[in-house]
């Protein structure tokens, strides 16, 4: 079996076991777990907040208006989603889409960092803030941060983190979806600046993987939106 299709076979088990997922309250007021979407061996992956009354009813992220602003920003620069791989900080949508709880990212977040273990991308574009302070591990806010890259260890792979402001945020804002579309315009030649950080170790077993980064280190307060 060829690499890819070993990773996105591993990747769909993964998914399989976190359909049944019960580690917080949000269990209880979804349709369905949204674990993410797109290409399981792709160099760029964007992790966002968490899914709203769309993403919650089909079981893919991004699927709203602020997913149709993702794929123009997506067009513009060339690709399309299935170029990308897409997941969300909590895979359960809050009530009333309502900003995520410490105790729903402490839950959830080895979801992710499953995740990127298994897809092992070289670009992590997070959006918005509360992707980028879990991925970061430092309370900096986007409104600082965005469009600035950074290396970071994420388990066992060097990957480069580039925050973006989140395209809800940017729906009915001109002057940020402006912002957002310059910094979108930097992310081809980040992948290829990316391509050349050290080689990533190979997928370890779920039992040994490590803990990547704690949220219960930053203060509640610093997770907030701006
Ligand atoms: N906003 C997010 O952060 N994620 C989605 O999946 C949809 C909207």
């Amino acid at each position: 079996m060829s690499g890819e299709v070993e990773r996105a076979n591993a990747l769909q088990t993964y998914a399989d076991e976190t359909a049944s997922c019960m580690r917080c309250a949000l269990a209880e007021g979804r349709t369905q777990v949204v674990f993410g979407a797109g290409n399981p061996n792709a160099d760029l992956m964007f992790v966002g907040e968490a899914p709203g009354f769309h993403e919650d009813q089909q079981g893919i992220p991004f699927i709203g208006q602020a997913g149709k602003l993702l794929d123009k920003l997506l067009a513009e620069i060339g690709l399309e989603r299935s170029d990308i791989y897409i997941a969300n900080v909590l895979k359960c949508r809050p009530p009333q889409n309502r900003d995520p709880l410490l105790e729903e990212i402490a839950s959830c977040e080895s979801h992710l960092f499953r995740q990127i273990e298994l897809i092992q991308p070289k670009l992590v574009a997070t959006l918005g803030n509360f992707a980028t302070k879990l991925l970061s591990g430092k309370p900096l806010g986007i409104t600082r941060v965005h469009g600035q890259e950074q290396e970071v260890m994420l388990g066992p792979s060097r990957v480069l983190l580039y925050p973006l402001y989140h395209p809800a945020a940017a729906l009915y804002t001109p002057s940020m979806l402006k912002v957002l579309s310059e910094d979108f315009a930097r992310i081809p030649a980040l992948i290829g600046r990316a391509d050349a950080l050290t080689p990533v170790a190979p997928p370890v077993a779920a039992e040994q993987a490590p803990v990547l980064a704690a949220v219960t280190e930053l203060e509640p307060v610093q997770l907030g939106l701006f």
